[in-house]
């Protein structure tokens, strides 16, 4: 493994509320032990291999004792924790489905194990159980969050996302570290991530963890790139948005976002062949392959409007590396690596590099990756740094 030049205390990349003296040489010997011994065991955690599970209807939400990473994404929220010789990966679903209050229904939820709240007339079913409810239904759950950030269509939209994210997070006095995923600020819309990165970190706080952000881009190289000294391109391509963060020696250069990504995709091809996009969606993660000439009209769709995400995102790239001020003098080629469920399909990775080519970057790339397990690379990202802030 490649060594990284430890740093006194933190990982530079993280959000932290800068600690006086973090970052300086410390006359405590004893305690500066203490930090390498803290970013190795960050190191190492990023070798290991994720073992996930869905959450389960009816389980209740754990009391960690250990830094947690959580990924709060449009789709899922994933929360890892360090566990031996694995990282240990929970994800529940990031929506809900409201039914009308009775008496009876609320014992026949409760005796179901269903997680759910009431509020005025109505229950708010929550994670998991709310896509059981809408499939019964025949029709779509609701999001707590829309392109990568709060909803602002959703009234209960934060009410919601704290109750999911206390479904995988108990109360607790012990004050772990949580460090959460949060989006770049977006290039191609107006909206901003700070309020929704306020009111994440006050209500986890209000739980009685130390939150700490992490740039979802960032989590990917802190991931996936401990063998290149945490240096490169990592892009977390999801559900509602697309992060990319050039990162040297885990320091985050330059990061961003755009507001598109998978359900982009979905919504795209349904306007053009003329289906809803949740039955594109369920083509799209079931049979997708990029790999083969399109079988049918939905395929072609997905083919072009896959080509069109990476073009956008890959020409944002090149113009976002070519106005920035703060490019540092990397002499050596960088490699790029992808996750999120959007780079899932079969030839995807195949399809980015055509469109790499297409583009004429600033910076020699060395390779494009496909991060080890695209759904949990964010939360296990986050958990790295996590643990490199336990002191
Ligand atoms: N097998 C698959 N093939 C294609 N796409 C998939 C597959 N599995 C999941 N997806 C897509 O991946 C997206 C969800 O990815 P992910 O869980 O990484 O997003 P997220 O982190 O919740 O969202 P974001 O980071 O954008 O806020 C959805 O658009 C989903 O349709
Ligand atoms: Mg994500």
């Amino acid at each position: 493994m490649a060594k990284l030049k430890k740093s006194r205390g933190n990982f530079p990349g993280s959000n932290a509320a800068p600690q006086s003296g973090s970052h300086q040489p410390s006359d405590n010997s004893a305690g500066e032990l203490a930090d390498l011994e803290t970013i190795e065991t960050a190191m190492e955690a990023s070798h290991k291999t994720v073992v996930s599970r869905d959450k389960e209807i009816g389980e209740m939400a754990e009391k960690p004792s250990g830094p947690v990473g959580l990924d709060i994404g449009t789709s899922h929220i994933v929360m890892a924790q360090n566990a031996g010789r694995h990282i240990n990966t929970v994800n529940q679903l990031n929506a809900f489905f409201t039914i009308p209050y009775s008496k009876f229904t609320k014992k026949i939820l409760v005796e179901n194990d269903i997680t759910f709240y009431a509020k005025e007339d109505q229950f708010y079913i929550l994670g998991y159980s709310a896509e059981n409810f809408a499939n019964m239904f025949n029709t779509n759950t609701r999001r707590t969050m829309e392109k990568g950030i709060l909803s602002s269509h959703e009234d209960e939209g934060i009410t919601v996302l704290q109750s999911i994210i206390s479904s995988l997070l108990a109360k607790t006095d012990q004050q772990e570290v949580v460090c959460f995923s949060m989006p770049g600020e977006p290039v191609d819309g107006k909206a901003s991530v700070v309020y929704h990165e306020s009111i994440i970190k006050m209500y986890l706080a209000s739980l009685g963890y130390r939150p700490i952000s992490i740039n979802e881009g960032l989590a990917t190289i802190m991931s996936e790139l401990a063998d290149d000294n945490f240096t490169g391109i990592g892009i977390s391509m999801g559900g509602g948005m697309c992060n990319i963060c050039l990162s040297y020696l885990s320091v985050p250069v330059l990061s961003f976002s755009i507001q598109r990504g998978g359900d982009y995709i979905d919504s795209m091809v349904g306007a053009s062949v003329g289906e809803p996009a949740t039955r594109i969606k369920m083509i799209k993660e079931g049979s997708l392959n990029l790999a083969r000439s399109p079988q049918d009209r939905v395929e072609t769709a997905l083919d072009i409007y896959y080509v069109d995400l990476v073009s956008h995102l890959l020409g944002t790239l090149e113009h976002e590396l070519r106005t920035t001020d703060k490019m540092p003098n990397i002499n050596n080629a960088l490699p790029i690596v992808l996750s999120g469920g959007t780079v899932l399909p079969k030839g995807f990775q195949d399809l980015f590099e055509k469109g790499l080519r297409k583009v004429n970057m600033p910076l020699e790339i060395s390779e494009v990756r496909i991060a080890s397990d695209p759904l949990n690379t964010t939360a296990k990202g986050a958990m790295v740094m996590a643990l490199s802030e336990e002191i």
